[in-house]
């Protein structure tokens, strides 16, 4: 199986997609590590060892950092509730928090393995990875592939006009990130807004009759956007497992090998992920920069692996 740290600020999307992750034998989860973004970092280091515990499992949760790497944090409680995680009441976790900071957990894994076997797949802001990437500049030509969620195109932003809100809450560490060398997989609000729930789907979660399906439907209610008239449609976009999904049908997927710049100065358009999709510049590419998806085929693998849970 591939080896991936899934870096993440659990969110209900963040939630399907570790769900996914952890459903799927051909990926090895190594680790969690927690970054903060939707909610403070106490909160979704918490929520990512309920998510491990659903899912019966006993992936190591790392906590990494608190805030981003120059700026104030910015939280989105509007989109996610109070804890990050609401929709349905979850357990006490159990599962003690690894003492090891996610900083040089990422640094030592990706030293002790062989060069080129670890894929990250950052959720939340790019603040945990940007920071071992500067501490240790030597793994980042060990890394396999990096496959995040991030940015948009077209389709604009989801925090402000221009940005989306993980690239927006960490810029520095984004452009840290997007200028590294690393392969890059982006999945941008350009897809993940394609990817949005439907009724039926959701009634086929909690039809499964198991915890997994539960939380999986009480979230994805909770996260659904119900302004049909605002979006012109119905459903919740559900933005990480998109990452995850690449990983298992590439197929499903299809984009550009562009040059992705992020904006970390201008105050109207900070956090933009500045994207030549039409090669109107000599920059070199560094990103997979993804355009679309098939929908059908991206829930019908969610339900699935979630079934497996
Ligand atoms: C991203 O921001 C968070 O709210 C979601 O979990 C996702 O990672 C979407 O812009
Ligand atoms: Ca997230």
């Amino acid at each position: 199986p591939r080896k991936i740290i899934i870096d993440t600020d659990p969110g209900q999307d963040d939630a399907v997609a570790i769900l996914l992750a952890l459903a799927s034998p051909e990926l090895e989860v190594l680790s969690l590590t927690a970054v903060a973004g939707n909610v403070p970092l106490h909160l979704t280091e918490r929520n990512a060892r309920q998510i491990v515990e659903l899912a019966g499992k006993h992936t190591p949760v790392h906590a990494g950092c608190a805030a981003p790497l120059t700026r104030k944090l910015v939280t989105a409680e509007h989109v996610h509730g109070k804890t990050g995680l609401d929709g349905i009441p979850l357990p006490d976790p159990t599962q003690p928090l690894h003492p090891q900071h996610a900083v040089d957990h990422i640094i030592e894994t990706l030293r002790a393995h062989p060069a080129g076997t670890i894929t990250l797949c950052p959720l939340g802001p790019l603040t945990n990875i940007a920071t071992a990437f500067a501490r240790a500049p030597d793994i980042i030509p060990r890394v396999a592939e990096i496959v995040l969620m991030g940015g948009g195109c077209f389709e604009g932003g989801n925090i402000t006009p221009a940005a989306e809100f993980n690239i927006y809450v960490d810029p520095e560490a984004a452009d840290i990130v997007f200028k590294s060398g690393a392969p890059l997989v982006v999945m941008p609000l350009d897809v993940t807004h394609k990817a949005l729930t439907s009724r039926a789907w959701v009634e086929g979660m909690r039809s499964l009759g198991t915890p997994v399906g539960q939380a999986v439907a009480a979230w994805t209610d909770f996260f659904e956007r119900f302004d049909t008239a605002k979006y012109g449609s119905e459903g919740a976009p559900l933005h990480d497992p998109c990452v995850i999904a690449y990983l298992l049908e590439p197929a499903l997927f299809h984009g550009r090998h562009i040059n992705v710049e992020i904006e970390t100065a201008s105050p109207l358009t900070l956090g933009m992920t500045v994207a030549d999709w039409w090669r109107v510049t000599d920059r070199t590419p560094n990103a997979m920069f993804m355009g679309g998806v098939d929908r059908d085929g991206f829930y019908r693998l969610l339900t699935e692996r979630l079934g497996r849970l």
